[in-house]
C-alpha cells in the first residue's frame, strides 16, 4: 500500500520557534487529505518539509516509499506543489505558465506542449490560454496554478490553501476540479474553510500549535471526539443541566449543547415531550475543530 508516513517530525526554526512537535501519522496516498489548523499551527511548515523544501529538525517522513531526507531527488519527481504564496506570473499567459513549468520539470518541448494543452482543457481554461495572467480574475488565476501541477503527472499534489480568498461560487468550482483530480492522484491540501475539508477530504488531520490532535475520516474524528451530538435550542429556551456536555450560546441567542449520544437522545426525548423546538444532529467538523482547538477561539 502506498502511504505518506511521518515519524516524529519536529521543526524548530532558527529563532527557536517550535513550529512542529513530534508529528507522527500514516495515511494511504489515495484521494484527498485535508490538513486544518489555526494560523501558525504549522500546516505550511509540514508541507514544506514533506515537499523537501525544508529539513526537519528531527524525525523523518516518506511518501510512497521515498524518504524525504535520503531520496529527495527521486521523491521530487513524484510530487508537485502549489505553495501558499504562489501567484501566476503577471506577464505570462496560462499556456506559457504551464508550458514553462513543465520544461522546468524536465519534460521535452513536445511533451510539455501536449501536456499543457491537455491540462488547460481539463480545467476549462482554453478560452484564457493566451490571455495575460494579469488580466484574469482571482479564481481563474488559481486555476492556472492548478493547471501547472495537474499537467505534471505527479502522483502526489500539495496545495497550500488553494481556495483562500475566492468567492463561494469560484470556490465550489475549484472543489469540483479537486474532486476529479483526487480520483487520479493523491491531494494533500490545507484549508481554513472547515466546510471545504468536510466536503472534499477523505481524511482530515487537525494541527494545534504544531501538534497533531486528531486524524481520520470525519466519522472517525466524530467517534474520537469528546462529544458526538449537537442539540440546538432557540433563544430564550430553558437550558437543561447535563453532566457531560459543552454548552454555548451564540450572539443570536441559539444555545448549542454538545454531548454524547446517550445524553443527546435522552435530552431530545424530554424536549419533545415538553413541546420545546430543537434540532439534533451529529457534530460537524466545525464543532469538532472548535472543541479541540478551544472554545475560546470560537467565541473570539
Ligand atoms: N521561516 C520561518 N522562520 C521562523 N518562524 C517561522 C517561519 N515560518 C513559519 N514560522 C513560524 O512557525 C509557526 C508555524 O507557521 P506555519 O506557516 O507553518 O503555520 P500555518 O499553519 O501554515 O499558518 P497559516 O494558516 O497562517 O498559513 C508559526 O509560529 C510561524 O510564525
Ligand atoms: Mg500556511
Amino acid at each position: 500500500m502506498d502511504t505518506l508516513a511521518c515519524s516524529g517530525l519536529t521543526k524548530v526554526y532558527e529563532d527557536k520557534r517550535k513550529a512542529l512537535e513530534n508529528v507522527t501519522f500514516q495515511v494511504e496516498t489515495k484521494g484527498i487529505f485535508g490538513l486544518i489548523g489555526r494560523n501558525g499551527a504549522g500546516k505550511t511548515t509540514l508541507i514544506r518539509i514533506l515537499s523537501t523544501e525544508l529539513e526537519p529538525t528531527s524525525g523523518t517522513a516518506s511518501i510512497n516509499g521515498f524518504d524525504i531526507l535520503t531520496q529527495e531527488g527521486k521523491l521530487r519527481e513524484k510530487i508537485a506543489i502549489v505553495p501558499q504564496e504562489a501567484r501566476a506570473i503577471r506577464w505570462m499567459t496560462p499556456k506559457q505558465t504551464v508550458f514553462s513549468y513543465l520544461l522546468w520539470r524536465g519534460y521535452s518541448y513536445g511533451d510539455a506542449k501536449r501536456l499543457a494543452d491537455q491540462s488547460l482543457a481539463k480545467l476549462g481554461l482554453q478560452e484564457y490560454a493566451n490571455v495575460l495572467n494579469s488580466k484574469l480574475s482571482g479564481g481563474t488565476k488559481r486555476k492556472v496554478l492548478l493547471a501547472t501541477v495537474t499537467a505534471s503527472e505527479a502522483e502526489v499534489i500539495f496545495l497550500d490553501e488553494p481556495t483562500t480568498g475566492l468567492d463561494p461560487i469560484s470556490r465550489r468550482e475549484l472543489w469540483d476540479i479537486l474532486r476529479t483530480l483526487g480520483k487520479e492522484r493523491f491531494i494533500f491540501l490545507t484549508t481554513h474553510y472547515l466546510e471545504e475539508a468536510e466536503q472534499l477530504a477523505d481524511r482530515i488531520a487537525i494541527l494545534k500549535d504544531g501538534q497533531l490532535v486528531s486524524i481520520g475520516t470525519l466519522s472517525e474524528l466524530r467517534k474520537s471526539s469528546r462529544f458526538q451530538y449537537s442539540v440546538k435550542l432557540p433563544p430564550k429556551a430553558l437550558v437543561p443541566t447535563i453532566k457531560e456536555a459543552q454548552v454555548t450560546t451564540s450572539t443570536t441567542g441559539i444555545t448549542q449543547i454538545m454531548t454524547n449520544e446517550e445524553e443527546a437522545f435522552t435530552l431530545a426525548k424530554s424536549l419533545a415531550e415538553k413541546g420545546v423546538r430543537f434540532s439534533i444532529a451529529p457534530v460537524t467538523l466545525d464543532d469538532i475543530f472548535f472543541s479541540l482547538v478551544g472554545q475560546k477561539a470560537r467565541d473570539e
